[in-house]
């Protein structure tokens, strides 16, 4: 039905990676080091999101950068004395680990918001980078385990129906105020018809507990909207409100994804997402576990921390 409107599918290339922001949930650990960088295991946050981008199909990686980020671009380049010294030392599977993450040379582009005013303002910043080309937006503190990447999932949807598509989740009805919402029209989980959509809306004003959970395939023509958009909830410029507007001219389509998220900008979130990805993890599960019965965590209920992780 959807294509009808989107009668030629325009292939996604480009995927924009907000790191402009301040990370105040995270202080002091950010006070010079960008939440992006914190790390789950030994990877810092942003490379999942890259690598998730890249199993869909993604060859240009676009950052919008802030103050102290600089390091992000660090991680995405060559360290020649660390690469050596890796070589020198025998060291062969960390160094194709390293070389295995990196983006193809002049891949990476990297602009910078200058001040957060909010993640619409950071979409709109990749603006005259990301051109009149759909592309995939990416919130890398949003971090997502399962089969397939949640950005792959949304991608084969989106090759069905064209137009805008977002991720979303259900959530306990409780929880819905700290959210973008969508309201539900007909379809499939795997591609539904999103009717509508509100930024944090009070518990008993949500159009249904199915929330935005941090990757878009947008069109460019949100970058005009993004341009004049006022500032919104908390006095943000709020990606939701240009999405509410684009959906006026445009088709939204909502995938409840398959996979486990972990909310990695929220401590809980983000201590969680450890848990789950060491005892995911086959050279460290069993000694983690064992650290844990240490700490007096009873050991069923680790092995089913475990299980669930897997
Ligand atoms: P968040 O609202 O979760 O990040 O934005 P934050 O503002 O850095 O965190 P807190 O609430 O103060 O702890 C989601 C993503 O959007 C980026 C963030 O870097 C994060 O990856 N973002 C947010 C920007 O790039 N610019 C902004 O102005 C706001």
């Amino acid at each position: 039905m959807l294509n009808q409107e989107f009668a030629v599918v325009k292939r996604v290339r480009t995927a924009v990676f907000p790191v402009a922001g301040l990370g105040t949930r995270f202080l002091p650990a950010t006070k010079a080091l960008p939440k992006e960088m914190l790390t789950v295991v030994d990877r810092p946050l942003i490379q999942y999101a890259v690598d998730e981008a890249r199993e869909a199909g993604i060859d240009h990686f676009v950052f919008v950068t802030g103050r102290n980020k600089g390091v992000i671009e660090d991680h995405f380049d060559r360290q020649f004395e660390l690469e050596t010294t890796l070589e020198v030392r025998g060291k062969i599977a960390a160094l194709s680990e390293l070389r295995k993450d990196l983006p193809s040379a002049g891949r990476t582009s990297f602009t910078r918001q200058q001040e957060p005013l909010g993640l619409g303002h950071a979409v709109w910043c990749a603006r005259e980078i990301v051109g009149n080309e759909p592309f995939a937006l990416l919130l890398p503190d949003m971090l997502f385990r399962g089969k397939r990447g949640v950005l792959k999932q949304m991608m084969e949807t989106y090759e069905e129906t064209g137009g805008n598509v977002i991720a979303v989740e259900p959530v306990p009805a409780a929880d819905v105020s700290s959210y973008g919402v969508v309201a539900r029209g007909e379809g499939p989980d795997s591609g539904f018809r999103v009717t509508g959509m509100v930024e944090k809306p009070k518990r008993e004003e949500a159009p249904s507990n199915l929330i935005i959970s941090g990757r878009y395939i947008l069109q460019p023509d949100i970058f005009t909207l993004l341009a004049d958009q006022p500032r919104g909830a908390g006095g943000e410029i709020q990606l939701t409100d240009a999405m509410q507007t684009l959906m006026q001219q445009q088709p939204f389509v909502g995938v409840q994804y398959e996979g486990q998220s972990f909310d990695c900008g929220s401590k809980i979130g983000f201590l969680t997402a450890n848990v789950a990805y060491a005892l995911g993890r086959d050279d460290i599960a069993s000694d983690f576990l064992a650290a844990l019965a240490k700490l007096g965590l009873d050991s069923a209920l680790s092995e089913g921390i475990r299980d669930a992780a897997e």
